[in-house]
């Protein structure tokens, strides 16, 4: 595990900007699997700008995705929405190729099977995550078995307040359930990377370092990934005692 404190959301977004610049500019083939959500943001800002200005050449990169909503994929909360709205169509270059979970698909299990060959064709050198005010991964939620595969999950209350607060949308509109990769499929990834910023999410990073791993902090499993990367500003942090702080930073 390495942990990457920095100041704040902008020392965040630049953390992690460089770990992914350096993978798309070392790997022949590089495989990205991406997140949204407010974390996120900042760091997709950077890729447009450095893609954009050729400093990074992405026309033999993958990007994926870790989730996607059920609901229709125009609506304001899609994961295809906002891949699209910050990224896709940002971009003066292409993908060599990109993908996600169908949010419209008419077939739940067959669109798991489609994406889970998806993954299996691409393995992903880094699969990016932000962290859930209740712990959560993608959306594997507390409770999600560790030995979890590929699933279509009920959001827990705090998640569906947390969309409705991102988009500005009633709890009507609302999307309660979505597509996501397990926890077998992010510990595949040959670099799981969390980011974390702001005191809304201290408490699940305490959680997350300083309690056993447990199912009721999903993101506490990364622990067990040789290659688990969190980067945290000191907002996030805020919770860590003293020795956590000394130990992560050594
Ligand atoms: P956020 O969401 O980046 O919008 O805070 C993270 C998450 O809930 O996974």
């Amino acid at each position: 595990m390495q942990i990457h404190l920095v100041k704040d959301y902008n020392a965040m977004s630049a953390c992690a900007f460089d770990i992914i610049a350096n993978t798309l500019r070392q790997k022949s083939s590089p495989v990205i699997s991406l997140t949204t959500g407010a974390t996120p943001a900042g760091l997709f800002k950077l890729l447009v700008k450095a893609i954009n200005a050729g400093d990074i050449d992405i026309s033999n990169t993958v990007f994926l995705n870790i989730d996607e909503y059920v609901g229709n994929q125009r609506d304001v909360y899609t994961v295809h929405t906002f891949m699209f709205e910050r990224l896709y169509n940002q971009l003066t270059q292409k993908p060599k190729y990109f993908d996600m979970f169908n949010a419209g698909t008419l077939n739940k299990d067959y669109e798991i099977l489609r994406y889970k060959h998806i993954l299996d064709t691409y393995p992903r050198d880094i699969q990016l995550m932000g962290l859930g005010t209740n712990g959560h991964i993608g959306a594997c939620e507390p409770g999600t078995p560790f030995d979890a595969s590929a699933f279509c999950a009920e959001h827990k209350a705090s998640t569906i307040e947390s969309t409705m607060k991102l988009y500005n949308i009633t709890r009507e509109q609302a999307p309660t359930h979505m597509f996501t990769l397990g926890f077998r499929e992010i510990m595949a990834a040959d670099r799981p990377l969390l980011i974390v910023s702001g005191t809304s999410k201290a408490d699940a990073v305490r959680r997350l370092l300083e309690e056993p791993i447990n199912e009721s902090c999903p993101a506490s499993f990364l622990r067990n990934h040789p290659n688990f990367t969190l980067i945290l500003d000191e907002e996030a942090a805020s919770q860590l005692r003293k020795e956590t702080l000394e130990w992560a930073t050594r």
